[in-house]
């Protein structure tokens, strides 16, 4: 594909670049002056040059005048043309800017006249000296060797009339009878008319006149003419122009008697310039041959000159066609490299598309493969959990019921009756949780049939309402229940049991996530047109955010809450229950603003209904789960005893009244176990009495176990508490964001009790021992100590070495000095060091005066004083009682 766009890429660009006009080549002609000879000439150039496609002419005329033609000559040099054909008007004069193009590189072909210098490319034209001699010969034998001859002259600077002035007087060498005058003329008939009719007036009419070109010859005649003695005098001209009034014709009327063929020999001057220009081989001298037209064959000439002139006109005619033609070629050129220009583009693009195109259904294919598979194996995850689901109910029965029975037995003890509620309890709630997995299942299967009954839709909700009149009693919650008036007696036609699931789904979730002194409520309404029954069930609860508001009726959808949100499966089954009603459910929600899920039901059924069977223990299991399940978080705290004695105090923090009962149930034999319900009020707590061991769940509402964790290790006070976290979840990510949060241990759900107890256990004989490196001979460097407890210790140490001799020294001004209240400097010195303050200042006194007696000569007594003792006696107690010897013992040894 790649290399196809390439290559596209490249034919568009040399497309592009394609030029559509090729170089041209540009000949500058420059012509002595203007007359029909010059004409003739050009014409000829014109033709010729359009066998060289490639090539143009540039003709500039001087009108007789060398300072014209001379600029003329500039202009062309300054042009840069690439060869200069000229015809110089005088030798000498035009000479040096001839010499000058010639020197710049300009190949210069010059025509029909000469100039003095040999800076010249090439010359293409006649050998006056001849034209000259044959005008000469043929003057001779008309005029049988004598008579009278007027020679009119071109300019006399031009080559042309020098070396025709030159072979006409050659010829007449041998005809000494015949004489010769000479009169100048500019080439022009005008000055040729001038100097004839002079020449009359002084010396008469003579036999012939023999003029340098036709046009000269003409003026004569005409200047005869007009004395009358036209007929008395014969004219010779130059040129012989074929042409209607010019040589040729002037020959065949009469008025010449002849005249010698000048040839303009524009086809020859356009090769040789062009052969030049190619670097082709060409000839310095080209001559042009001669000829002489008398009245024998001035008529052939006449016929083929015409002749000739159709075919020029043919050639012209055609030029024309051609030129059109050409220049319709070019523009269809331009426009079919336009058009493939394009062309290219759109195959381009089209290529483009079809890969792209290519590219995505190859990707929409790898997707909807792989979303098959998803599909597949989510498929197959929830027969897998389904049929799990099922293989749950019979263990669960199995459970349930035999605690029931044991529940009823007499023999019980208190412990074991709150062991056995804990069972049910949960029994009940993973029962009822089994049966919604079930039951989802079946709906999305569309195995779930609605069972149509007709009752007393209002007497049905308050009954399903009041259900939760004690558990609303016992979390200090205001249940709610009103009935608008027209809905008094209102009968439905529904499925009752599958109305009073979702009864109890929605008032589980709401009594849930409210808490304590909150407000639940349940209205019943119809809509304008009573066809509906419009069913709210509204809370005062810490509310849902957008995002969970959106996705809350999702299957084993879970808010990525702090706190326990349950399995997912209750809002989607109300949902699923709703829909094959007919109705409609929906949410609003806010954060901490509480929650209002709203119900449409139509009054009447218009599906079929099946009737329904006897389906009352599983109800009893929903009614029963929903309660437990809406109760989970909030049975009633035990209230704290804070009795000290040697036993170590536990601080458990769960949402869970259940998980903290049971953690308590562990603990309360070997440890003072206080409770709190959430992170904020456990941190309080663990501030407030300094416990020897936090066990916190992670997710809770308020202020999560993390968050608990990172407190207690940020403050001065708790930072030595080892903390235990509690979850659900055995996911490795979550025990590393416990342990980067500070906790010291991590247990996940479920646990036993003996590994709940053998770990805590642990993890406060692990604080115990670390009190041995507060040994005065152990640095400070442990890294298994927190910075801040290594600290806490500095501190203490320094303290107490300062106020050594201080005998007022209290635990009261100590407990300043560390800004710890009393009670908090007693725990944490004693949870560190293993002694109390009291015991810590005593015996650093003590192991001051061991050092005293032995490094000085004071007394006993002064060192008693001296380490702040305030009697000697007490001193010398306290010294045997640590060092198992008195001081004065002590004194004697060393
Ligand atoms: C034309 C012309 C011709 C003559 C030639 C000589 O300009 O005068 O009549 O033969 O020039 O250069």
């Amino acid at each position: 594909m790649r290399k196809l766009i390439y290559l596209l890429l490249s034919v568009s660009l040399i497309l592009v670049s394609c030029k559509s006009e090729r170089e041209t080549c540009r000949i500058g002609v420059s012509q002595c002056s203007d007359d029909e000879w010059r004409r003739v000439m050009n014409d000829e150039l014109r033709r010729e040059i359009l066998f060289y496609p490639e090539t143009e002419l540039v003709f500039r005329t001087a009108y007789d005048e060398n300072d014209r033609q001379i600029a003329d000559i500039e202009w062309f040099i300054s042009q840069k043309v690439d060869a200069l054909i000229i015809a110089p008007n005088e030798a000498d004069a035009i000479a040096p800017v001839i010499g000058k193009a010639y020197d710049s590189g300009i190949p210069v072909i010059l025509v029909d006249r000469k100039i003095n210098s040999e800076k010249y490319t090439a010359y293409v034209g006649a050998d006056n000296f001849e034209i000259g001699y044959r005008a000469g010969e043929y003057i001779v034998s008309r005029l049988a060797g004598e008579g009278r001859v007027l020679e009119l002259t071109g300019l006399s600077g031009s080559t042309p009339a020098k070396e025709r002035h030159a072979g006409f007087l050659a010829a007449l060498e041998n005809s000494p009878s015949v004489s010769v005058d000479v009169r100048e003329t500019d080439w022009t008939d005008s000055v040729a008319f001038v100097q004839f009719t002079r020449y009359l007036e002084e010396s008469g009419l003579p036999d012939v006149v023999y003029a340098h070109n036709d046009a000269a010859a003409y003026a004569a005649h005409k200047a005869a003419k007009k004395i009358g003695s036209e007929d008395e005098c014969t004219f010779v001209g130059i040129d012989a122009l074929p042409g209607k009034g010019m040589g040729v014709d002037m020959v065949s009327s009469g008025i010449l008697d002849a005249s010698l063929i000048y040839p303009t020999g524009g086809e020859t001057v356009i090769k040789v310039t062009m052969a030049v220009i190619n670097g082709e081989p060409y000839q310095r001298e080209n001559k042009l041959s001669t000829e002489l037209v008398t009245s024998d064959n001035a008529r052939i000439m006449q016929m083929q000159t015409s002749q000739i002139h159709m075919l020029d006109e043919k050639i012209e005619t055609l030029n024309g066609l051609l030129n059109s033609s050409m220049l319709r070629y070019a523009s269809q050129r331009k426009i079919l490299l336009v058009f493939v220009g394009l062309l290219c583009l759109v195959l381009l693009l089209l290529m483009l598309a079809i890969y792209g195109f290519r590219k995505l259904a190859r990707m929409n294919h790898i997707l909807s493969e792989q979303k098959r598979e998803i599909e597949e194996q989510r498929e197959a995850k929830l027969s897998f959990f389904t049929n799990v689901s099922h293989d749950f109910r019979t263990p669960l029965t199995l459970i349930s019921d035999p605690v029931n029975q044991l529940k009823k037995s007499i023999n019980l003890d208190d412990h074991d009756r709150y062991l056995l509620d804990i069972i049910y309890k949960n029994v009940t709630i993973l029962r009822r949780l089994v049966n919604q997995i079930l039951d989802f299942r079946k709906y999305e299967s569309g195995k779930l049939e609605l069972v149509l009954s007709d009752f007393d839709i209002v007497a049905a909700l308050k009954d399903w309402t009041d259900i939760f009149s004690d558990l609303a009693y016992g979390k200090h919650i205001t249940l709610n229940f009103e009935a608008a008036p027209e809905c008094e007696g209102l009968r439905v036609v529904a499925d009752m049991e599958k109305i009073e699931r979702i009864a109890y789904n929605l008032l589980s979730n709401a009594f849930k996530f409210t808490p304590s002194n909150g407000t639940v409520s349940v209205r019943i309404a119809l809509s304008d047109d009573r066809s509906r029954i419009i069913w709210t069930v509204s809370d005062s609860g810490i509310g849902m955010s957008d995002a969970h508001v959106n996705r809350v009726f999702e299957k084993f959808y879970q808010a990525p809450s702090v706190h326990h949100s349950g399995s997912g499966i209750g809002l989607a089954l109300a949902k699923a229950f709703v829909e094959m009603h007919g109705g409609l459910i929906v949410v609003t929600s806010a954060k901490g603003a509480g929650t209002v899920f709203t119900i449409e039901l139509p009054v009447v059924q218009q599906r079929d209904g099946t009737i329904a069977p006897d389906r009352h223990e599983q109800m009893s299991i929903m009614k029963d789960g929903a309660l437990f399940d809406a109760n989970q978080g909030t049975s009633p705290q035990m209230d704290d005893v804070y009795e000290r004695g040697e036993r170590e105090c536990v601080l458990v923090v769960d949402d869970n009244a259940d998980v903290r009962g049971y953690i308590r149930s562990l603990l309360i034999d070997r440890y003072n176990v206080i409770e709190a319900s959430n992170g904020k009020e456990g941190l309080k707590k663990a501030v407030k009495s300094v416990p020897d061991a936090v066990i916190c769940d992670v997710m809770m509402p308020v202020m999560d176990g993390m968050e608990l964790c990172r407190s207690l290790k940020a403050s001065v006070q708790t930072s030595h508490i080892p903390v235990m976290m509690l979850t659900a979840y055995s996911a490795d990510e979550q025990k590393i964001m416990g342990y980067e949060c500070g906790a010291d241990s991590y247990i996940s759900k479920p646990f036993t009790s003996d590994l709940l107890l053998a770990r805590l256990r642990n993890l406060i004989d692990g604080h115990m021992r670390l009190q041995s490196i507060f040994d005065d001979t152990i640095p400070l460097s442990s890294e298994s100590i927190a910075e801040i407890d290594k600290d806490f210790i500095g501190k203490l140490r320094k303290v107490i070495e300062d106020n050594l001799e201080n005998s007022s020294m209290t635990v009261e001004i100590l407990g300043e000095k560390m800004c710890l209240g009393r009670v908090q400097l007693y725990r944490k010195t004693k949870a560190l060091t293993g002694y109390s303050p009291n015991e810590y200042l005593r015996i650093a006194r003590l192991k001051k005066a061991s050092a005293l007696l032995s490094s000085t000569d004071m007394t006993v007594a002064e060192v008693a004083y001296s380490v702040g003792f305030t009697s000697a006696s007490y001193f010398a107690k306290c010294y045997r009682e640590y060092f198992g010897e008195t001081p004065k013992e002590f004194q004697k040894k060393v």
